[in-house]
């Protein structure tokens, strides 16, 4: 009775006994890695075709193979499949099918294949045609700030750092600066991309294959760009997967900065940014709150991206060469991670689109003293070295504490006191927009370098859409 419990299991012949039902709970990974039913019908048919090229399998047994496999295909697309008691995973649930459905040859298809390079080849299928999900979900936010940056490009505020004001700047180039971080991330996902190509099929447990099936053939149908060069390291190789984590956490901790200025600015305290209600939640005992929700949760999932980034490196730590069971937990991480990170994206692009934007609040921030490197600036145009001008503009500012003025107020008489280089065109330093016109170099806040930006950004996009 217990063999024929191990029989339908397709590493059952060597056993006598079953699996203690805890064991068999914790190992089956079928409810998790069904996710990639199609990516594993895929290779499956691949492989099919490539023992039928060195005749392991008859054109006919190919062809029931993939028949048998694209109805399966179905099943799953439908909802329809009936998983059954002892379905491991999604690579044995799919061969007992095939069995079901098409009978004897069935049982050639899994030969000099192995789970092992099945199921690195099947997250890599699946990262390699959802990834450009996530992609076009940051060009969607990318998009968003480029738009709202061209209209709002006339709305200046103080420009902070260690959350200082320090200088004043376009609301425009304050808000691109997140833009660039998410293109910078899209960019780095391309170089991964470029080392996720790499297919590991026909590398079979951890030897090779004995058939000498033709691998590049194999890359070549399921569209990678190259296959793997050594077996053993391919069967055991997490390495994409860590770098997927690591880039999504990445992606998350740019959000979370978004967020978290975002929060800042929606204070009372600060007034620039108002959440629309759309993407913010009331109290339940306070009826004056709106609480920036959608932020909050942003910042707090982002940063929780690294925690699973961190934990499956953990799991990679000091694991022996080759495939250990340790790596099935590898699917969890990288579906929790993807969707995760797909929702804060969605949520991010809404609360950025449809927040308001106080342009006085903006502007009523901006104080005289942010100017006081501008004092500087001038006294280095009337031809002060820069150190010499900076300590004068540090009198200046001094002075008008001592006087409990602004600096803006101080006449040109007390100027003249601290510096004979001050003459009366110093009332034209006072000025916010004056300031930030002086930006105009790449990558500055002058309206002139903030368009560029948004050109620059928005040519990008189009090239995306073009590959996309
Ligand atoms: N479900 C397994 C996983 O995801 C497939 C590989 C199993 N390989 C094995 N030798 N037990 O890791």
């Amino acid at each position: 009775m217990e063999s024929k419990e191990t029989e339908h299991k397709l590493w059952g012949g060597r056993f006598t006994h079953s699996t203690d039902p805890k064991l068999e709970a914790l190992n089956e990974s079928l409810h998790f890695d069904k996710r990639m039913y199609a990516e594993d019908i895929e290779g499956s048919k691949a492989f099919a075709q490539g023992l039928s090229r060195i005749n392991l399998l008859t054109k006919e047994e190919m062809m029931q193979i993939c028949d048998g496999l694209d109805k399966i295909q179905i099943e799953w697309d439908k909802n329809e499949f009936a998983i059954k008691n002892g379905d491991e995973d999604i690579h044995t649930a799919n061969e007992r099918r095939l069995k079901e459905l098409i009978g004897e040859p069935a049982t050639k298809l899994h030969v000099g294949r192995s789970r092992n390079d099945q199921v690195v080849t099947d997250m890599k299928l699946w990262l390699k045609k959802n990834l450009g999900v996530l992609q076009y979900e940051i060009c969607e936010l990318i998009r968003v700030v480029a738009t709202r940056s061209l209209k709002e490009i006339e709305i200046i505020m103080p420009g902070y750092t260690h959350l200082q004001r320090a200088q004043p700047v376009r609301w425009s180039h304050y808000l691109l600066s997140h833009a660039w971080n998410l293109k910078n991330d899209c960019d780095r996902l391309e170089n991964n991309l470029r080392l996720l190509d790499l297919l590991p099929l026909g590398s079979g447990a951890l030897a090779g294959n004995p058939f000498n099936i033709d691998r590049l053939e194999l890359a070549k149908s399921l569209q990678f760009a190259d296959v793997t060069d050594n077996s053993m390291q391919a069967v055991g190789d997490r390495n994409f997967i860590a770098d997927f984590l690591f880039w999504a956490s990445m992606v998350g901790i740019h959000l979370s900065r978004l967020a978290e200025d975002l929060i800042i600015y929606s204070s009372k305290e600060f007034e620039f940014v108002t959440i629309d209600e759309s993407y913010s939640t009331g109290s339940s005992l306070m009826p004056q709150k709106r609480n920036p929700d959608s932020l909050e949760l942003i910042r707090c999932i982002g940063g929780s991206l690294f925690g699973q980034c961190c934990s499956f490196m953990m799991v990679l730590k000091s694991l022996p060469s080759t495939y250990n069971k340790d790596l099935q937990c590898d699917k969890e991480s990288m579906f929790s991670t993807f969707d995760k990170l797909k929702s804060i994206l969605q949520v991010a692009t809404g609360t950025v689109k449809t927040l308001k934007v106080n342009e006085d609040k903006c502007k009523s921030a901006l104080s005289y003293e942010m100017l006081a490197t501008d004092v500087a600036y001038y006294l280095v145009r009337k031809g002060v070295a820069f150190r010499a001008a900076h300590h004068i503009a540090g009198q200046v500012v001094a002075e008008a504490e001592k006087k409990n003025v602004s600096i803006n107020a101080l006449t040109l008489e007390e100027l003249k006191n601290i510096s004979l280089h001050f003459e009366v065109d110093i009332g034209k330093v006072w000025n916010y927009e004056n300031s930030i016109e002086q930006y105009r170099a790449i990558g500055g806040t002058a309206k002139v370098s903030v368009i560029n930006q948004i050109r620059k950004l928005e040519a990008w996009l189009v090239n995306k859409e073009k590959l996309a």
